[in-house]
C-alpha cells in the first residue's frame, strides 16, 4: 500500500465539493510515552505505540483555496515562503495526494498561523498536519469522521495523527501494512489539575528533523532494540495512572520514558544529542526540586526545551523556581 491508494481509499465514495475556502484549527500535543521510529517511512507507521495530552490553545490555524497559479503559495505566519523552502516542499507534497484527480494541475494557496516556534521541538507538525486535514475536509466538504481524519494527518507527520483531538490521547500503532489500523482516540479521562509547563531553552530551527533522526537510530542505535517493548510498558503504565490519577506514577514513567528516548538518540551513529548545557541544568534543578518533596517531572522531544508536569497546587513554588515558564492548563 502506499500512501495515495491509502488516501483514495479514504476518501473513496465521499461527497467531494469544495467551497470557497475551507479552515481547520489543531493544537500541539506533547508525547507522555514517545514515539520514535518507524515501520514504514511512506506511511508513518511507527514501531510502538504513543499516548499525548492535547494543549489547548497552542497550535495551528489553517485555512486552504484554490488558485489559478501555477504553483502552490504556502503562507507560514503571513509569509509568503518560496517554493524551494523546507516547509513549503514537505507541505506541497503532501496537497499531492489531495489534489482532485481529473486535474492534477490545481494549486492552493494554504494560509497557515502558529502559535508555536516552527521546529523547536514542540511539535507544530503535529498541528500544522492535523489542522491542514482539517482544512481540506471543510474545504472538500468530505465529512471524514475522526478516524479517518487522524489517518490522514498521519501521513503528513506522525505526532500529527494524535492532535486531531483534545486530552488524553492513545495513537495505536497498528499492525496492517496498509495502516488503516494506526491511528489515534481520545481517552475520555479528564485531570484538572494537571498543568503542563513550557521552558524554551532555545527556539531555533533543529539540526536533526525527527524523520531523519528517527531513520537513522532504527537502523544504527543498538540499544533501540529495548524501545518498542519498553515505550509498549510505559503506556499502559501511564493509562493506569491517568485512570487512578495517580500523579508520581505519570510523572515517573513520563520521564523514564522521555530519558529512554534521548538515550536511543545519543546512542545512534552519528550520535543525536537534542540537549543543550541549559537543558542538563534544568534537569537537575527539577530533580532537586523532587528531593525536597515538590512533585515535578519533565519530558522533552526532539529539541532542547523542556515540559514540565506538575499539579496545580505546585504552581506557585514552580513559577518561583523557572522564572519564563509558560505554564499551560489542558483541562
Ligand atoms: C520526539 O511526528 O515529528 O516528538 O512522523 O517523521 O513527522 P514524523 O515525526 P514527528 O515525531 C515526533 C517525535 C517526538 C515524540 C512524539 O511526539 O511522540
Amino acid at each position: 500500500m502506499n500512501a495515495q491508494k491509502l488516501v483514495n481509499q479514504i476518501i473513496y465514495n465521499k461527497n467531494s465539493t469544495p467551497i470557497k475556502k475551507g479552515y481547520g484549527q489543531a493544537s500541539i500535543n506533547i508525547a507522555l510515552s514517545k514515539y520514535w521510529g518507524k515501520r514504514d517511512t511512506e506511511l508513518n507507521l511507527p514501531t510502538n505505540s504513543s499516548l499525548s495530552i492535547s494543549l489547548p490553545n497552542l497550535g495551528t490555524k489553517t485555512s486552504i483555496e484554490a488558485i489559478s497559479k501555477p504553483s502552490d503559495q504556502i503562507y507560514l505566519n503571513g509569509k509568503l515562503l518560496a517554493n524551494t523552502e523546507i516547509f513549503a516542499k514537505r507541505l506541497s507534497k503532501f496537497l499531492d495526494y489531495f489534489r482532485q484527480t481529473k486535474n492534477k494541475q490545481n494549486y492552493f494557496k494554504v494560509d497557515t498561523t502558529n502559535t508555536v516556534p516552527t521546529a523547536a521541538g514542540l511539535a507544530s507538525s503535529a498541528s500544522g498536519y492535523a489542522a491542514l486535514v482539517l482544512a481540506l475536509n471543510d474545504y472538500y466538504q468530505w465529512q471524514l469522521n475522526k478516524k479517518q481524519l487522524s489517518i490522514l494527518a498521519r501521513l503528513g507527520s506522525g505526532s500529527a495523527t494524535r492532535s486531531i483531538y483534545n486530552g488524553f490521547v492513545i495513537w495505536h500503532k497498528g499492525v496492517q501494512e496498509d495502516g488503516l489500523d494506526s491511528y489515534a482516540e481520545e481517552l475520555d479521562i479528564s485531570w484538572q489539575e494537571l498543568r503542563i509547563g513550557l521552558i524554551e531553552i532555545d527556539v531555533s530551527e533543529k539540526k536533526t528533523s525527527s524523520s531523519e533522526g528517527m531513520k537513522n537510530t532504527v537502523a544504527t542505535c543498538e540499544l533501540y532494540q529495548a524501545w518498542p517493548a519498553k515505550a509498549e510498558k510505559d503506556l499502559q503504565i501511564i493509562k493506569q495512572s491517568i485512570i487512578e490519577k495517580d500523579f508520581p506514577k505519570l510523572g515517573r514513567t513520563a520521564e523514564s520514558n522521555a530519558l529512554s528516548m534521548h538515550a536511543t538518540m545519543i546512542a545512534t551513529i552519528p550520535p543525536i544529542l537534542y540537549w543543550q548545557a541549559e537543558s542538563v541544568t534544568t534537569m537537575h534543578k527539577i530533580w532537586h526540586l523532587r528531593e525536597l518533596g515538590t512533585e515535578v517531572y519533565f519530558t522533552m522531544d526532539a529539541g532542547p526545551n523542556l515540559k514540565l508536569l506538575f499539579l496545580e497546587g505546585d504552581t506557585e513554588i514552580i513559577k518561583h523556581n523557572f522564572k519564563n515558564i509558560k505554564v499551560i492548563k489542558p483541562f
